[in-house]
């Protein structure tokens, strides 16, 4: 079925065909813990450790992420749809957003993390580059956590076909 590339939601119903994990990523700017939901997250390079995420322009956290030097980045597990919805839902209050939630603040970036995340990362923007209606955040990775526990998520969260899967119960 051919579809017409410069419709977006045909681009969208095509790009919901790619399987992506999922994280939340967070920057504390000015004394203000910011956070959002993002699929377009990705390694960029081993030597030096690079990591991407696309940012949309009209997100508040575009604005705060782009005031600050360092960032942080928590890969969901399977068992957090809810804070993977939250942190998505356009408007909540952003005062208070990981009330709730456990969660621990990077020692290098201030930034608040998830401690139900599966692995997690600090960044440090190393170039930002324009993307159409998003912005491409290039982070050099600066500190990173892994959690190997008992209770650690064993699976991970995906998006898929506009909704949150998880491969195998958690
Ligand atoms: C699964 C999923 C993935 C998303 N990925 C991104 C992303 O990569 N980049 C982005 O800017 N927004 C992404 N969003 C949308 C943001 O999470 C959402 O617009 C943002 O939290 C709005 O917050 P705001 O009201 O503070 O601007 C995604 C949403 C969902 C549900």
């Amino acid at each position: 079925m051919q579809l017409d590339a410069n419709d977006p939601v045909e681009f969208r119903r095509v790009l919901a065909r790619y399987a992506t994990g999922v994280v939340v990523v967070s920057v504390n700017a000015k004394g203000v813990d910011h956070a959002m939901t993002a699929n377009s997250f990705t390694s960029v390079s081993l030597e030096p450790p690079l990591v991407l995420v696309c940012v949309d322009r009209r997100a508040r956290f575009h604005d705060a992420v782009l005031g600050q030097q360092h960032w942080a980045v928590s890969i969901l597990g399977g068992r957090s749809r809810d804070a993977a919805s939250w942190f998505a839902t356009r408007g909540r209050p952003l005062r208070g957003q990981f009330t709730g939630y456990r969660t621990t603040r990077g020692e290098v970036s201030g930034a608040l993390m998830l401690d139900d995340a599966m692995g997690r990362m600090e960044c440090r923007t190393e170039a930002v580059h324009p993307g159409g209606d998003h912005e491409i955040l290039l982070g050099r990775v600066v500190s990173l956590d892994l959690r190997e526990d008992d209770k650690a998520p064993a699976s991970p969260l995906i998006y898929y076909r506009h909704g949150f899967r998880s491969p195998a119960p958690d």
